[in-house]
């Protein structure tokens, strides 16, 4: 379907014509910038520095008609069951549906019961916040551990970081994913149990690294609260689909939230997943402003046409850069520190959902999917990897991402600290400039080592705040962008079998680990292994 089209043809013959000088085009056309660029009043994005001509963007939309992107746009917000693999409705969107607007699954309406979890949540994050719930010792709570992992994670932390100055006064969020102790050791190194409510994030309440975790928490909380069940209640709450689980762990079924199959792990930082730990830590109302924003970006996505479509043409970029100019790889740059963590949650979203082989038949496709995703804050990374982005033999897109006002503004300090007058964020903002352009236009020099070839794609994404409404409005785009890739690709991006075969191994060799411990001359600990997994585990076990 996809190599099949018209417009693929198109824009194969396009890329075989192109000769790319980002320089001539900008001096041949003053009004690129305008035409390669979609302004509102929440962000600028300007594309105007990818290697494409009026040409390859016609195309492109070609491609989107010939894919049927709006209708399976429109498919995935009603409701329908495109996550055919698993038959399930893809329905983040909902979570953050602020109109009137019914959302059925199976005949039913899912918007009163998004709605009623959203009140529990505030109604719960209200109650810690006022000091009507407490620890069992009678203490206020001070600090959120939420444990998780993957999707259960990275948007929440994301957010999380993203929005940090809106915290409540002496509250502390503290993510805790790895199994590695280390994690949960830092993390808790510090911190009293009495003052801590954990907060166990599963959607299958199964996945090895947050149980494992989650007992660990349950242990510490015994240790330095007490052992009944009333502690365990006062201190542990819930998110997950899983409700006899949650209870089956001590978990009152009452401190759970709930969410829903059709709310992937990676697309659910809008539900209770980053709801509760987020109303706890900001409250409710800043986290209303994250789905606000995340809302403001689906209603674009659904309404506004492709020509003028933030994530369907950063969607299509992204194909004309994989598929056509054969650059696999894309660095995500946010000039800002409060938004460090949204390259590793992009990453999650990005990787996880289109590392597909297969197409919606089941056939191997013959084209490349997906893509590597990285990236670092600006300008950070500027001092680490961009020498390759400028001079190294592959070319990898970058996204620059920037906001107008900083989080902090230290003026007057730098003011008297500095010789040239900037602010933090105007120094920051003059390499969020100056970079893209480095990237485009290069600089010519006889001495190679110092020639800067240009002619590097990057998107520029211009956005007004560093709030909970920008957090919001650049966790849907990836989110889109991403989903716009799988509809023309025609796989399925919403679920993850790759990530399978490593659990089930995992689950072998915990049996064996378990096997050596109880009788290490025991041979079906080694039996059947390969010879290289077979000395690295006699290694670990009896050095
Ligand atoms: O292993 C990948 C994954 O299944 C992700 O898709 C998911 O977000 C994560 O694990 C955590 O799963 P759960 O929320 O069920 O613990």
């Amino acid at each position: 379907m996809f190599t099949g089209s018209s417009s693929y043809k198109k824009l194969l013959s396009l890329k075989k014509k192109l000769k790319p000088s980002l320089k001539k085009w900008f001096d041949d056309d003053k009004e690129r910038a305008a035409s390669l660029s979609v302004a509102t009043d929440r962000m600028i994005y300007d594309f105007s520095r990818q290697l494409i001509n009026d040409g390859v963007l016609n195309a492109l939309m070609e491609l989107a008609e010939d894919s049927k992107l709006k209708d399976k746009i429109k498919s995935m917000f009603s409701g329908k069951k495109i996550n055919v693999t698993e038959n399930r409705a893809v329905l983040h969107t909902a979570l953050r549906n602020l109109s009137d607007r019914p959302v059925i699954v199976d005949g039913k309406d899912v918007m009163p019961d998004v709605n009623a979890v959203l009140a529990k949540i505030k109604k719960f994050s209200d109650e810690v916040s006022s000091g009507v719930r407490r620890g069992a010792t009678g203490k206020e709570f001070k600090n959120i551990l939420a444990i998780g992992i993957g999707g259960s994670y990275l948007g929440p932390e994301y957010l999380a970081e993203a929005c940090k100055p809106y915290a409540k006064p002496g509250m502390n969020l503290i993510f805790v994913a790895n199994v590695d102790g280390t994690d949960f050791v830092r993390k808790t190194r510090g911190i009293y149990a009495d003052e801590t409510l954990v907060i166990v994030i599963s959607k299958t309440f199964t996945t090895a690294e947050t149980m494992k975790n989650a007992e660990t928490a349950k242990q510490w909380v015994i240790k330095n609260v007490g052992s009944s069940p009333e502690v365990i209640r006062k201190h542990f709450i819930a998110v997950s689909t899983a409700k006899e689980k949650v209870e089956a762990f001590g978990i009152d079924p009452d401190n759970m939230f709930g969410f829903w199959d059709w709310v992937g792990g990676r697309f659910s930082a809008t539900s209770a997943v980053g709801a509760a730990p987020l109303s706890l830590y900001i409250g409710f109302d800043n986290f209303h402003k994250i789905l606000e924003g995340a809302n403001w970006l689906d209603e674009h996505f659904l309404n506004q046409p492709l020509e003028s479509n933030i994530p369907v043409i950063a969607g299509l970029i992204d194909i004309w850069n994989i598929n056509f100019m054969g650059y696999n790889t894309r660095a995500i740059l946010p000039y800002s520190q409060a938004w460090h963590r949204y390259p590793a949650h992009c990453q999650q979203v990005e990787m996880e959902s289109n590392g597909k082989s297969v197409d919606m038949d089941g056939k191997p496709v013959k084209f490349d999917t997906g893509e590597v995703v990285f990236g670092e804050p600006g300008t950070n990374g500027q001092h680490s990897f961009y020498q390759l982005l400028h001079q190294g033999t592959q070319v990898i897109p970058c996204d620059f991402i920037g906001f107008k006002k900083p989080q902090y503004a230290l003026t007057d300090n730098a003011r008297l600290t500095t010789d040239n007058s900037l602010s933090h964020h105007e120094e920051l903002m003059t390499n969020f400039f100056a970079q893209p352009d480095a990237l485009a236009f290069g600089k010519a020099d006889k001495y190679l080592p110092k020639n800067f070839p240009g002619d590097r794609p990057s998107n520029v994404f211009l956005l007004n705040e560093q709030g909970p409404f920008e957090a919001g409005v650049l966790l849907a785009l990836v989110e889109h962008r991403t989903a716009v890739k799988g509809f023309i690709w025609n796989i399925n991006s919403f679920d993850q079998f790759g990530v399978e075969l490593g659990k089930v191994l995992g689950v072998d060799m915990r049996r064996r680990i378990a096997l050596y411990k109880k009788d290490p001359s025991d041979p079906k600990v080694f039996e059947g292994l390969n010879s290289s997994t077979a000395v690295l585990l006699k290694k670990f076990l009896k050095d």
